[in-house]
């Protein structure tokens, strides 16, 4: 897979690259919206947790090392006896220090990707698609679809000031993956983000977008719990 040295793109580059790559999967979130009792990834999508299947996922993809969940304190104990060949951690109250408890358990990886659980039917070639483009020598790189609805900047009292360009719009997704110095400088400081590619973008370090998954969409509100179970039906017996 090496590109002759003229053929590689010079932005965000380094050389091609090696080492060990780790699954950080964020599980701590409550689940406002969705607004079931339990905390989302935890909640079941034809028999199997939100976790499970985004763990499942991971572990199909054959190019992640080891995986380090992020989960609500008060299952911690639960989760570690669930998925043993894990590293389990608690997590914090917003998503970026949920990702920093991720990073503390992270060890001597290399290369980081960062996956919401609530991502569940994010197909195995979603990770592999991310960790062949770091193996290229980007040092991050995220899943992005085009944007289909004309979005609008408005004012707080709903007045529209402008319509972006739709073609310039991508939607991200998870699994994101980073050059594991990069994500632990992006995450020095206790800046929030909703994604973390926009803290590593603060650095001035090139993010790159590769076609993303329209499988990978987040579950966040019961509407999307409902379309994920349309998805599963005739697929599997639930
Ligand atoms: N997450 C986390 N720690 C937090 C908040 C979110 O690990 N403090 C995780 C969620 O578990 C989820 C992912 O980050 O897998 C994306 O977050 P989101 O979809 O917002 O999930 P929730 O925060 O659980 O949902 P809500 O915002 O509706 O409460
Ligand atoms: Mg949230």
């Amino acid at each position: 897979m090496t590109q002759p040295e003229g053929e590689r793109p010079s932005d965000g580059q380094n050389e091609e690259r090696s080492g060990r790559v780790v699954a950080l999967i964020p599980a701590a979130g409550r689940g406002v919206r969705l607004g079931l009792e339990r905390p989302k990834a935890f909640v079941e999508l034809n028999g199997r947790t939100l976790l499970a299947r985004s763990v499942a996922a991971v572990r199909a993809s054959g190019v992640v090392d080891e995986v380090v969940l992020v989960v609500p304190p008060e299952l911690v104990d639960v989760v570690r006896g669930e998925h043993p060949e894990t590293t389990v951690v608690a997590g914090g109250a917003e998503r970026s220090d949920s990702v920093r408890a991720g990073l503390a358990a992270a060890g001597d990886a290399d290369l980081i990707l960062v996956h919401d659980a609530a991502r569940a039917l994010t197909p195995p070639s979603s990770f592999t698609a991310v960790v062949e483009a770091l193996r290229g020598g980007r040092d991050a790189v995220v899943p992005g679809l085009p944007v289909v609805d004309t979005l609008k900047r408005v004012d707080a009292d709903g007045t529209v000031r402008d319509t972006p360009a739709r073609g310039t719009l991508r939607a991200v997704q998870t699994p994101q993956g980073f050059a594991a110095d990069v994500l632990r400088r992006a995450h020095a400081g206790a800046a929030e983000a909703t994604d973390d590619a926009g803290l590593v973008e603060a650095l001035g370090v090139p993010v790159q977008v590769i076609d993303g998954d329209a499988l990978a969409f987040k579950i966040t509100a019961p509407h999307d719990l409902r379309l994920a179970k349309l998805l599963l039906a005739g697929e599997e017996i639930g």
